[in-house]
């Protein structure tokens, strides 16, 4: 098979990476993929969000499948725009992708069929959402279109969500994407990533993964697309993840058809475990990065055979498989990131550091300059470990990055950390944690 992989992230080189191992697949084309990428596919220099340009580079190479990784050509529609050209294609139609796209639509969604989520309220006024938010002792100030994972402010105070309400709605901080605001109640607790495949009809679940998304370590410093992932997570039971399915993946897929919606693709709820149970705190209508490096990793079947059962909605019958290894995935970012930052530093090691057993290096922010493979983007790679256990493959990952320069660079040295130290109070949690 020929196949077309949408995106140039990290996320997309872990699905390159997997896909590439599936004995059928012949040929991997990916727009614009990345160093990185370019190991395993035919990098063709077409932007992700470029829909025109897509179209005609599916018609020139005619992939049997493709397959989109980022957020944004999902909403823009490009899956609805293969699909009436005759092309299949992986993820949701724009109509499904709103449960990312727009807060509002999902945040209502959930309310109508009784899926787990902070109380919320959604305002075009700003006048009555710091009403509402000064209401609530703490809460949180939500632009409801895509603003790059940074339309979120967290409020401590009614003086905070006041200021946050005026810079989204007032001053037009994050755009278009911050006219309309949901304003919600803080909530406590450890968070989440759940990813499952959906066909309309059913799921299948993957294991559960845990992003950590401040910049710093201890989570201090400002928001990031996301500085490391681990699975599984020991604070997610068997119990927990039951909840998660009954209580969201079902409900989930009954609301979608009494609504008429297809949710045909990957959903990515981002949960809060909170005493009351898992909350749903946003869906995401894609695989997760970081969240695919680790996951990736650790999955043993097929990559195709389970995302052509979604596309071909015989997901019943399909099987996935993981390995009972954990996974860490260390993100090394450039100098600067989240703010501004410089590209073009070589970056040395990464033939090193691939030798470590285990050890697989998942490129992100790079392109090759010449004989040298050079920085591109904030987040610049993701190195990703298996061990027996999360301390083996968190050590892993980290002899790994030691060996990995580029001028500037930063990474957090903390992830999987706070797991461990729940492993230490709660032993036999490592065993439970799905
Ligand atoms: P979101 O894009 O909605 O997932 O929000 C980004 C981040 O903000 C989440 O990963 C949480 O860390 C935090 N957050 C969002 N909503 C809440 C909430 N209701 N209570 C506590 N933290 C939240
Ligand atoms: N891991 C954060 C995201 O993919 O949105």
């Amino acid at each position: 098979m020929k196949l077309l992989l949408i995106g140039g992230g990290g996320r997309e080189h872990a699905l390159a990476w997997k896909l590439s191992q599936s004995p059928r697949v012949k040929k991997l084309f990916a727009a614009p993929g990345n160093a990185g990428i370019a190991q395993v596919a035919e990098c063709r220099p077409v932007g992700a969000e470029d829909l025109p340009g897509l179209l005609a580079l599916a018609k020139e190479i005619k992939p049997d499948l493709t397959v989109v990784g980022p957020d944004n050509p999902l909403a823009m529609g490009v899956v609805d725009l293969f699909e009436k050209q005759g092309l299949r294609a992986f993820g949701p139609s724009a109509s499904a992708a709103r449960f990312e796209a727009s807060k509002i639509f999902s945040k209502q969604f959930m309310q109508r069929h009784g899926i787990p989520t902070a109380r919320f309220g959604n305002f075009s006024s700003s006048a009555e959402a710091k009403k509402f938010a000064a209401s609530l002792d703490a809460c949180v100030v939500k632009a409801d279109g895509l603003a790059l994972g940074k339309g979120v402010i967290i409020c401590r105070s009614p003086a905070e969500s006041a200021a946050a309400i005026t810079q989204m709605m007032e001053q037009k901080l994050f755009g278009a994407a911050g006219e309309r605001v949901i304003v919600e109640e803080f909530m406590q607790g450890e968070e989440a990533s759940i990813h499952a495949l959906l066909d309309g009809k059913s799921y299948r679940l993957f294991p559960s993964s845990q992003d950590n998304k401040r910049v710093g370590d201890n989570d201090a410093g400002p928001n990031t697309g996301g500085m490391g992932t681990i699975s599984p997570v020991p604070q997610v039971s068997a119990a927990i993840m039951q909840a998660a399915e009954g209580k969201i993946l079902k409900p989930f897929l009954r609301g979608c058809a009494a609504e008429g919606i297809e949710y045909r693709g990957l959903l990515y709820p981002g949960l809060m475990l909170t005493a009351d149970g898992p909350k749903v705190l946003e869906f995401n209508a894609r695989f997760g990065d970081p969240e695919t490096q680790v996951l990736m990793m650790r999955l043993e079947s097929d990559l195709l055979d389970a995302l052509e059962a979604v596309v071909d909605r015989r997901l019943v019958g399909a099987a996935l498989r993981f390995k009972r290894d954990a996974a860490v995935c260390v993100v090394m970012a450039s100098g600067g990131y989240p703010g501004d930052y410089a590209k073009g530093k070589p970056i040395r090691g990464l033939d090193d550091a691939a030798k470590l057993d285990g050890v697989q290096v998942f490129h992100a922010g790079t392109k090759r300059s010449g004989d040298a493979i050079v920085t591109s983007g904030g987040r610049v790679l993701g190195v990703t470990a298996l061990g027996r256990d999360l301390k083996a493959a968190r050590e892993r990952a980290y002899e790994a990055v030691a060996r990995i320069q580029f001028d500037g660079a930063h990474y957090r040295r903390d992830i999987g950390l706070r797991a461990l130290k729940v492993l230490e109070c709660t032993p036999g949690w490592a065993e439970a944690a799905v």
